[in-house]
């Protein structure tokens, strides 16, 4: 499996705390069957500075040697969580963001309260400047969990809708992971992940997830949302879509 969006850059953010929590996360990845894991660490957060794409590079790289030495079999990429604002655009443009592994998909999250014109607009902006936005789990965003036919339109729009596990099993609570469901149901989510923070409670053991979606979504939902598109992404091809329905 591929997981593109984890917090597992030592004492970086909120996510692992230090290297040790490091080498644990990318264990637990590798032992439950992920091969391919994207650091993506909170940047672009009003008031906090700005983070380093090569710094995190830098980084990037000390892992994967470390990864080898510990006989960890997983390879670690580069990527960021970017806050939304309204200058991402401009940013990404100036090579002051990462997208994930350099590829055109920026993984973009908004604050949860955002308001769902705000949502359009960065989106729409980010796309104007030929990049395809993947929407971190749109499903905890109160604007689209209440009016959740506005994840059709993320879709016709093209974005990417990245669900997650947390959300689908219900970690979230009843409203995010009734919309993470709806999404699913309504094959909009084109990509799942861990959105792992640490090895206790947002693990990035994907095995579990991977079952449970083929379980209530179709057997080839955990194959479409965990290998092949998340896969793509990586590589910088287009994503697949399994006919998502509008709403009614
Ligand atoms: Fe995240």
């Amino acid at each position: 499996m591929v997981d593109i969006h984890t917090h597992i850059l030592p004492a970086y953010d909120d996510g692992a705390a230090d290297v040790y929590d490091t080498l644990e996360m990318l264990r637990i990845a590798a032992d439950n069957g992920t091969r391919t894991i994207v650091a993506t660490p909170h940047s672009n957060l009003p008031g906090k500075p700005a983070r380093s794409c090569s710094e995190i590079k830098r980084i990037v790289s000390l892992l994967n040697q470390a990864a080898k030495k510990e006989n960890i079999n997983i390879t670690v990429l580069s990527g960021m969580e970017i806050f939304a604002t309204d200058d991402v655009a401009k940013k990404l443009k100036n090579g002051e963001l990462l997208t994930v592994n350099d590829t055109k998909y920026p993984l973009i999250e908004f604050d949860f309260e955002t308001d769902s014109f705000f949502v359009f607009r960065v989106l729409e902006s980010v796309i104007s400047e030929g990049y395809t936005p993947i929407i971190a789990h749109p499903e905890r965003y109160r604007c689209i969990a209440e009016n959740i036919s506005l994840a059709y339109e993320l879709y016709r729009m093209g974005a990417v809708i990245q669900i997650n596990k947390g959300s689908v099993r219900g970690r979230f609570g009843n409203k995010a992971a009734s919309a993470a469901a709806t999404i699913l149901n309504h094959r909009l989510a084109a990509v799942a992940a861990s959105d792992a923070h640490n090895i206790f409670t947002k693990t990035s053991d994907l095995s579990e997830f991977a079952i449970f979606l083929d379980m209530n979504f179709g057997s080839g939902c955990s194959s479409l949302l965990l290998n092949e598109n998340p896969q793509r992404i990586i590589s910088g091809k287009d994503v697949h879509w399994q006919s998502p329905i509008p709403f009614r």
